[in-house]
């Protein structure tokens, strides 16, 4: 995969599926399946490191993790996330923090929003490193946004999300995330774009899907919003495996005579 294939799929009605993932061994399960990008998402402040919120995500953290991802998965398909306010004060912070994902090895970025970003997406592009946009439900807006909530409910909230997808796709982005607007709004956009719309939370109309790694393999105990199909009871699983472990150890059945040496 790379960037052009997301065009050419959208083009030949191929849906795309993203996941996140944050950490080697994780993607390179990720490279050796079906799935065809991965994103290093700001979520992982949440799936990783144990925060409330995606605002406590910084370059550091994100381009360690993007590196970690690319030394687990070498030939994928790499979206690294630009965190919170790291895009937002001034173009010279902007491009350090672009800098530092794609030395990391990602091979696109990933910002939140248009309104004030315009001129830096435009020069990010104009750099040679491919740009996903993220509109809708931005959760690093969470404060501004008074929670997390489905966007886009209105005619008028409907026609702003249209108008900034449009205004992204002039600007040279090459994707765009709809998260968390109605079924009909993330219809609607995919349909007056020609760069592919990636849902979460957005319907089946979208050009392709991204959900979190940890949510789709049942991982994420605390979190089971609308949107999110569990592929797998992945705490059952692993809680099993661990207790047999113990037992194993308990009851001196492990290690084995040819577990030793
Ligand atoms: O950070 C993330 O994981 C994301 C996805 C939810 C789209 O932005």
């Amino acid at each position: 995969m790379n960037v052009l294939d997301f065009a050419k799929m959208k083009k030949k009605q191929i849906p795309i599926s993203m996941v996140t993932s944050y950490d080697s061994w994780s993607a390179a399960i990720v490279e050796s399946s079906d799935v065809d990008c991965i994103l290093v998402g700001d979520s992982l402040a949440m799936t990783m490191h144990g925060f409330g919120s995606t605002i406590p995500a910084t370059i550091e953290m994100m381009s360690m993790h993007v590196a970690a991802v690319r030394r687990g998965a070498p030939n994928a398909f790499v979206v690294g996330d630009l965190p919170f306010l790291s895009y937002r004060k001034g173009l010279a912070t902007a491009m350090d923090a672009v800098q530092s994902l794609m030395q990391a090895g990602a091979n696109a970025v990933k910002l939140e929003g248009v309104k004030g970003s315009e001129e830096i997406i435009s020069h990010i592009v104009d750099s040679g490193v491919p740009v996903m946009g993220h509109l809708g439900l931005i959760p690093q807006s969470v404060n501004g946004l008074g929670g997390y909530k489905v966007q886009g409910k209105t005619q008028s909230k409907e026609d702003i999300l249209l108008e900034e997808s449009l205004t992204l796709q002039k600007l040279g982005c090459f994707a765009v995330v709809l998260e968390c607007v109605p079924s009909a709004v993330g219809k609607r956009i995919s349909q007056e774009l020609t760069m592919p719309t990636i849902g979460i939370g957005a319907g089946c109309d979208c050009d392709g899907q991204v959900l979190v790694l940890q949510d789709l393999l049942g991982l994420n105990s605390d979190f089971k919003p609308k949107f999110v199909r569990k592929y797998m009871e992945g705490i059952s699983l692993i809680k099993e495996a661990l207790d047999s472990y113990d037992a194993d150890v308990k009851a001196k059945r492990f290690p084995s005579a040819e577990e030793e040496f």
